[in-house]
């Protein structure tokens, strides 16, 4: 089926956010859910750890605010810290309602009826999880409502490619966003045009701009780079999140080691089997996840070591098995019994602290445009996200914006009919072979330039790389027929400019983002939160 046609409320991203949204909204309104891959693919369905929510009687909401404050390293925006502790408890109850089956607590009576986990910058037990697996949880329970609504019309494998702004007289950028181009990419790269009410962006992180990720595959930042495209600020692109544990092992692609390993006991350890993380912070292996990632990557490069190890095997076997039967089994796979042996780690890029600016409803810059998720910047994480607050902002903020549309959506017009989409100045492409090196060369440059630790220098050299590939990437886009890997491309190469630029903006060290020319954090400097605004430049296909 095409998705060409008006609905009331386009989702772009079937995610933790964009799902719960959608199941929010549908008792009311038409929904088009969009997703590039199947459906259940996404950061989501690879969660392990858990979603942070108070409900040990020890804790207590004001410990959840401080942790994440302080795990934000000064810049978290308090109001909005407030606001998404104080609704994850609804919200894993909206979840528990709607199937899903968080693991029941076992051992020491904590007053809640679930199992509470730890990671770092916890100071109590308060992460509820499906074992090792909480994400898939998540997703599979929410995508099977999903599928059921007579409301929601599901389109899988189409890539949304940029937003559709009605023309304004006052504005040369245009006016309120009335749906977006859509690539069907089960059907030979068909551009259909929907438009919509109310159209949402959820399209997740953009891990894929690094080398070496944890995130999937869909993580290429679209979601950014279409709303920066219509005319959407962002901010704090600065800050990604390395995790310190990743497996290494040539035949793993991305697969985490989620931080619960270390909140049960997990010791991070040398190739000679000694620990290190107590030289770097009294908090251990369970200090936030910044300090560990650095910790780690400090000590492989002093030993010119190519991983470190991280170790239960102390802890019985049983245990082992209950609470992270995934990792077991895929560490086994490989060859590898974490009942027995330590788990060879590295970090890699992990979580976008920073994206499209929001408020507390989820609404953008852009009048009938809201942004969830992963890809926004609401104030929740500051310089450094706590584990297991992102399930939670999903879920919250989705909850808010479901509240927001619904109230509106009689103001938001049908809009007419829209342009299609322009293909009468393009041919096929002859050199696809300019992708793919250029894929490669981006991720490469990000790694080794704007990783975990910068300099001035390498951000302005991965600048000037960036700028030659945009030239590049640009002219291809003007010349030939979109493909997914082309589109992907040019947004990724436009995250990767927003993050070196709000990275040479930032003149200190801070949360995730250090440079050995600014050690030392100092506000004085250097901006709050690195606010980017976007110049009005024409796409290809303009507004109707
Ligand atoms: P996603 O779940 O990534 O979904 C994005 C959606 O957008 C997908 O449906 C995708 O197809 C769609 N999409 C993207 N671009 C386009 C486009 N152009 N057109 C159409 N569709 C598009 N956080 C926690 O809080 N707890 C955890 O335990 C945890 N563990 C994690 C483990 C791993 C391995 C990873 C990678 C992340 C983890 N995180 C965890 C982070 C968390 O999972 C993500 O931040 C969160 O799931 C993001 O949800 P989302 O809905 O924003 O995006
Ligand atoms: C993990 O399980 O270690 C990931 C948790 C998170 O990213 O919040």
């Amino acid at each position: 089926m095409h998705p060409s046609g008006h609905y009331d409320v386009l989702i772009i991203g079937s995610g933790a956010a964009g799902l719960s949204l959608a199941l929010r909204l549908a008792p009311q309104a038409r929904i088009a859910l969009i997703s590039k891959a199947a459906l259940r693919e996404g950061a989501t369905l690879y969660a392990q750890g858990g979603i942070s929510v108070v409900l040990d009687k020890e804790d207590s909401l004001q410990s959840h605010v401080e942790d994440t404050l302080n795990a934000g390293a000064g810049l978290c925006d308090p109001a909005v810290v407030e606001y998404t502790v104080k609704h994850a408890r609804r919200c894993i109850q909206w979840l528990i309602d709607q199937g899903v089956a968080f693991t029941r607590a076992d051992g020491p009576d904590t007053g809640a009826d679930y199992h509470l986990t730890r990671e770092g910058g916890h100071s109590h037990r308060r992460v509820v999880h499906a074992a090792d697996a909480t994400g898939r949880a998540v997703e599979t329970t929410l995508e099977r409502r999903a599928r059921e609504h007579p409301n929601i019309t599901v389109f899988e494998y189409h890539l949304a490619v940029d937003l559709i702004r009605e023309k304004a007289l006052d504005s040369p950028r245009g006016g309120r966003c009335v749906g977006a181009y859509l690539l069907d990419l089960r059907d030979d790269n068909r551009v259909a045009v929907v438009s919509a009410r109310c159209t949402v962006l959820a399209t997740g992180g953009a891990g894929k701009v690094y080398l070496y990720t944890t995130n999937p595959d869909i993580a290429s930042g679209d979601g950014i780079a279409m709303a920066w495209r219509a005319g959407c600020r962002v901010a704090n692109m600065e800050f990604i999140q390395f995790h310190p544990t990743c497996l290494y092992h040539p035949k793993a692609k991305s697969f985490l080691i989620t931080e619960a390993v270390r909140g049960e006991g997990g010791r991070l350890l040398l190739p000679d089997g000694s620990r290190f993380m107590d030289r770097f912070d009294p908090r251990g292996e369970l200090a936030p996840r910044d300090i560990v990632a650095r910790a780690i990557d400090h000590e492989m490069k002093r030993l010119g070591v190519e991983c470190v190890y991280l170790d239960i095997s102390h802890k019985p076997a049983d245990f082992i098995r209950a609470h992270f039967p995934t990792i077991h089994n895929r560490c086994l796979e490989l060859g590898i019994d974490i009942t027995r042996e330590p788990i060879p780690v590295v970090p890699a890029a992990h979580y976008l602290c920073g994206g499209v600016m929001t408020d507390l409803r989820g609404r953008t810059d852009i009048e009938g445009l809201y942004a969830l998720g992963e890809m926004t910047f609401t104030g929740l994480h500051g310089a450094n996200r706590m584990a297991s607050n992102s399930l939670l902002e999903c879920l919250v903020f989705a909850e808010a914006a479901a509240e927001d549309i619904a109230h509106r959506l009689e103001d938001f017009a049908l809009p007419g009919p829209l342009p299609a989409w322009d293909e009468s100045q393009v041919t096929d492409s002859d050199e696809e072979v300019v992708v793919a090196h250029n894929w490669d060369e981006l991720r490469r440059f990000m790694w080794d330039y704007v990783g975990i630790v910068r300099t001035d220098k390498r951000l302005q050299r991965a600048m000037h790389r960036t700028e030659l590939l945009k030239q590049e990437i640009d002219e291809y886009y003007g010349n030939f027929r979109v493909t997914r890997d082309l589109l992907e491309l040019r947004n990724l190469v436009l995250i990767a400019e927003l993050i070196i630029r709000s990275a040479l903006l930032r003149k200190e060290s801070r949360g995730l983002h250090y440079t050995l020319d600014y050690p030392a954090a100092d506000l004085a400097r250097t901006p709050h939160n690195t606010v980017l605004t976007p110049q009005h430049r024409p796409g290809r296909a303009q507004p109707g």
